[in-house]
């Protein structure tokens, strides 16, 4: 059985009704499969949910404020993810750093709240294009500024290493590369880190084999719950 990490980021896709449906036959698969990886699944706000499961898949919220509740328009807090015993968050994701414009103090601030919650983060850090054609000392600068003010050794913490060129654009970094950029990331970090960025069932097992690649973190790839059911037999096969 793989120890790996897999989580599936489903950014703004999916329903409430659609996550269910998901949720519910992924667990019938894995049960039935005798999958044991641990799996995380991040849906969108709407669908968060108390799922009971089987096989122990983990529901996390993409984005949260760091908040009980309060004057967050748009936002939710510690309050409506307890609804739904939800213990785990992201933070720090590409998306939200570039489109969102959340700042690095701001992302610190997040973490450093959700952290004295205990709750289980997921944190992004990754380069983009240009930032990678300006040489690996200039990745490792960019990746230790995306960390300022970050806890890298809390406990339930679990690296991601997306870079940014990768994402969502069917380009994946190579396996020699990951394993650079993971030892970079490692050099501060002994948390558990997992790669990002247009992973799907023709390359997981090539990536999840690169010394110090402890899982993947996948997008467009996780939507459809049959690509989902063929990287996690690749998983745990290997
Ligand atoms: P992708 O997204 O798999 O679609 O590249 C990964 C991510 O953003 O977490």
């Amino acid at each position: 059985m793989s120890s790996k990490i897999v989580a599936a980021n489903f950014k703004t896709n999916h329903t409430r009704r659609s996550t269910a449906e998901y949720v519910a036959s992924l667990d019938r698969f894995m049960a039935e499969n005798g999958i044991g990886t641990p799996v995380y699944i991040f849906p969108p706000a709407t669908a968060l949910e108390n799922f009971e499961t089987e096989s122990g898949i983990r529901i996390g919220a993409q984005n949260a404020y760091p908040t009980v509740k309060g004057s967050f328009t748009g936002e939710i807090g510690l309050q409506q993810l307890g609804e739904f015993g939800i213990d785990t968050v992201l933070i720090g994701h590409s998306e939200r750093r570039h489109i969102l414009g959340e700042s690095q103090e701001f992302i610190a601030k997040k973490f450093a709240w959700f952290k004295e919650q205990g709750f289980t983060i997921f944190y992004c850090i990754g380069e983009p294009l240009e930032v990678r054609e300006a040489g690996e000392e200039a990745v490792r600068r960019y990746l230790v500024e995306q960390c300022e003010g970050i806890d890298t050794s809390y406990e339930n913490l679990i690296m991601a290493y997306e870079p940014v060129w990768a994402i969502g654009t069917g380009k994946t970094a190579t396996p020699e590369l990951i394993e650079k950029t993971h030892s970079i990331v490692k050099a501060f970090s002994e948390r558990p880190l997992l790669y990002g960025g247009s992973v799907k069932p023709s390359n997981i097992a090539e990536i999840l084999a690169v010394p110090g690649c402890d899982g993947a973190l996948i997008g467009t790839a996780s939507w459809d719950i049959s690509s989902m059911q063929s990287m996690l037999e690749i998983v745990n096969s290997e």
